[in-house]
C-alpha cells in the first residue's frame, strides 16, 4: 500500500512537530511547515492526501489557506486545528469545504482519529468519482457496437482524445458513425455537462450559415428583428460538432478560424466581443487534403482543427462488425415490438457480409430495420433483404462468399476475417445438425461444450 501524505501546517513549531511524531509513528508520511506560504508550494509539490492547519496564524488566515488548498487540489481533506474560543470559525471553515475540525489541546487519539476518518472521507470520495468517471465512459460509448480489431484501435485513439481538450477532425466515409463518435467524445470528455451544439454545415444555407453561426444584434439586416445568439455562443464551455466541415463557405472559413484563435466571438451588427471558450470536433466525408489544394479549403484553418485525427474505416473494411451490428439493430427493433424475426438465416448473414456497404452502418441499419418488417419466420432469410444483397449471395459457396479473398486490410486482419467467418458458419451448422443439442455437438465436433458456449455467444448464435 502507498503510504499516505499528511501536512501539517502551525505557526507553533512545536506544535507541528508534536503532530509530525504522533502521525510519523502511526505510519503515515509527514511533511510540516510553519509558514502558510510554504503550505501551498507544498500541496502543489507533495500532494498529501490531508492537510491540518491551524485557522489563526500571524500574516495568513487559515481560511485563505483552506481555500487555497482546495483550489490546487479538491480531494485533498482538510482538518483546522482551532483553540477553544474560535469554533465558531471552525464551523465556517467546515461549511467553505474542510472537512473537520480538532480542538486545541487534543490527546493523540484524537488527532489520530481525525486523520483516519479523513482518509476514509477522502477514498470514498475518490472511489465514488471513480464510479462516476465509469459511468460517463459508457455512456459515451455504449451505442458504438463493433468488435474488429479496426474499430476497437479506433477507439481507443477516441477515448484518449475524448480526455484531452484538443480540437478534433472525424474523417470517415457516410454513414460511419462519425456524428455518434463525435457525441461519445464529447459525453466523456470534461466538458460533458455543458452543451453539445451540432452545426450541419451542408444543409444550412450559405447566406444563413453565418448569422447560424455568429448570431445577429436587432437590425443587423433587414429581418433581425430581436437579438440572437449564434450557434458558436451557444456551444460556449462546451463542444461544438462541425458536420460537413468541408462544405463551410471559404469566407467564412476566415471568420471561424479568427474567432477560434482569439477566443471572442461578435455578433453580426454587433460591437462588442464577448469569450467563448470551446472544443471544435469536425467531421468530413470530403477528401480535405485534396480540397486544400484546390483552394477550396483553407489550410490554416485545417491545421486549427485538426490537432487530432480519427480515422473511421468503412464497414466493408471491417466485416466483422457487420454480423454484430445486424444482431443489436435487430434487437432493437425487438425490443420496439416491431420484430417477430429472432435470428438470421445463414444465407441471409452471409449475404449481409458479401455485401460492399456503400453506405455504411446507416445502410445496414436500414436493412436491417426493412428486413425486420418484412420477416414473416423465425429468421430473417434472403427473401427479406433488398434485391441487390440477395444476388450478390451465391449458396453454398460459404468460403468464397464474401470478400475473404480481397487484398483489403493486413493479411493478419483478412485471416482472421476469414477464420471468424468459417467459426460462426462451422458453429451454426453444427449446432443444426445436432438440433441445437450442446453437448451432442461438442462431442461431435470434439471440442468441449464450455467452447461451443463461447462461440455462440461470440458470434451471437441461438
Ligand atoms: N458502431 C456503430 N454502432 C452502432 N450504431 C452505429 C455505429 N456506427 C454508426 N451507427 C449508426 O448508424 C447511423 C449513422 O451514423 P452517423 O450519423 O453517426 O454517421 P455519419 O458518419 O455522421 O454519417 P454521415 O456522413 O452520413 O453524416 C446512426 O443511426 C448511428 O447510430
Ligand atoms: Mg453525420
Amino acid at each position: 500500500m502507498t503510504q499516505e501524505t499528511i501536512l501539517i501546517i502551525d505557526d507553533e513549531p512545536e506544535m507541528v512537530d508534536g503532530c509530525r511524531r504522533i502521525l510519523s509513528r502511526a505510519g503515515y508520511r509527514c511533511i510540516g511547515t510553519t509558514d502558510p506560504r510554504e503550505a501551498v508550494a507544498l500541496v502543489r509539490s507533495e500532494h498529501p492526501s490531508v492537510v491540518l492547519t491551524d485557522l489563526k496564524m500571524p500574516d495568513v488566515d487559515g481560511m485563505q489557506v483552506l481555500h487555497c488548498v482546495r483550489e490546487i487540489d479538491p480531494d485533498v481533506a482538510i482538518i483546522v486545528f482551532t483553540a477553544f474560543a474560535t469554533i465558531p470559525s471552525a464551523v465556517a471553515a467546515v461549511k467553505r469545504g474542510a472537512f473537520d475540525f480538532i480542538a486545541k489541546p487534543f490527546s493523540m487519539d484524537q488527532l489520530k482519529l481525525a486523520v483516519e476518518r479523513a482518509l476514509e472521507h477522502r477514498r470514498l470520495a475518490l472511489e465514488n468519482r471513480s464510479m462516476r468517471d465509469q459511468i460517463q465512459d459508457a455512456l459515451g460509448f455504449e451505442n458504438i457496437i463493433g468488435h474488429s480489431a479496426s474499430l476497437m484501435e479506433v477507439l481507443k485513439l477516441v477515448r484518449r482524445a475524448a480526455r484531452s481538450d484538443a480540437d478534433i477532425v472525424i474523417r470517415g466515409e457516410s454513414g460511419t458513425g462519425k456524428e455518434l463518435i463525435a457525441r461519445a467524445i464529447h459525453a466523456s470528455s470534461k466538458r460533458c455537462t455543458q452543451p453539445f451544439v451540432a452545426v450541419d454545415c451542408a444543409s444550412i444555407p450559405d447566406n444563413l450559415l453565418e448569422s447560424e453561426l455568429f448570431g445577429y444584434e436587432k437590425g443587423a439586416f433587414t429581418g433581425a428583428l430581436k437579438t440572437k445568439a449564434g450557434l458558436i455562443e451557444t456551444a460556449n464551455r462546451g463542444t461544438l460538432f462541425l458536420d460537413e466541415v468541408g462544405e463551410l463557405p471559404y469566407s467564412l472559413q476566415v471568420k471561424l478560424l479568427r474567432t477560434l484563435q482569439e477566443r471572442r466571438i461578435r455578433r453580426l451588427g454587433g460591437v462588442c466581443e464577448t469569450p467563448v471558450d470551446l472544443r471544435v470536433v469536425s467531421a468530413t466525408n470530403r477528401d480535405l487534403d485534396e480540397l486544400i489544394r484546390n483552394g477550396r479549403f483553407r489550410e490554416d484553418l485545417y491545421y486549427r482543427l485538426n490537432v487530432i485525427t480519427i480515422e473511421i474505416p468503412a464497414l466493408r473494411e471491417r466485416p466483422g462488425d457487420v454480423t454484430l451490428l445486424a444482431y443489436e439493430f435487430l434487437k432493437k427493433q425487438r425490443a420496439k415490438g416491431d420484430c417477430e424475426a429472432r435470428g438470421f438465416q445463414p444465407e441471409a448473414l452471409r449475404a449481409l457480409e458479401a455485401h460492399s456497404w456503400p453506405g455504411n452502418v446507416r445502410e445496414l441499419k436500414n436493412v436491417i430495420e426493412r428486413a425486420c418488417a418484412l420477416a414473416e419466420s423465425e429468421l430473417i432469410g434472403l427473401q427479406d433483404l433488398p434485391e441487390q444483397l440477395r444476388s450478390a449471395a451465391i449458396p453454398g459457396r460459404i468460403e468464397t462468399g464474401a470478400r475473404e479473398g480481397t487484398s483489403a486490410g493486413s493479411l493478419k486482419d483478412a485471416k482472421n476475417r476469414w477464420l471468424s467467418r468459417f467459426e460462426a458458419v462451422y458453429i451454426n451448422n453444427l449446432l443444426k445438425d445436432h438440433g441445437g443439442n450442446v453437448s451432442e455437438a461438442a462431442r461431435a465436433a470434439g471440442i468441449d461444450r464450455k467452447t461451443v458456449y463461447r462461440l455462440i455467444r461470440k458470434y451471437r448464435l441461438r
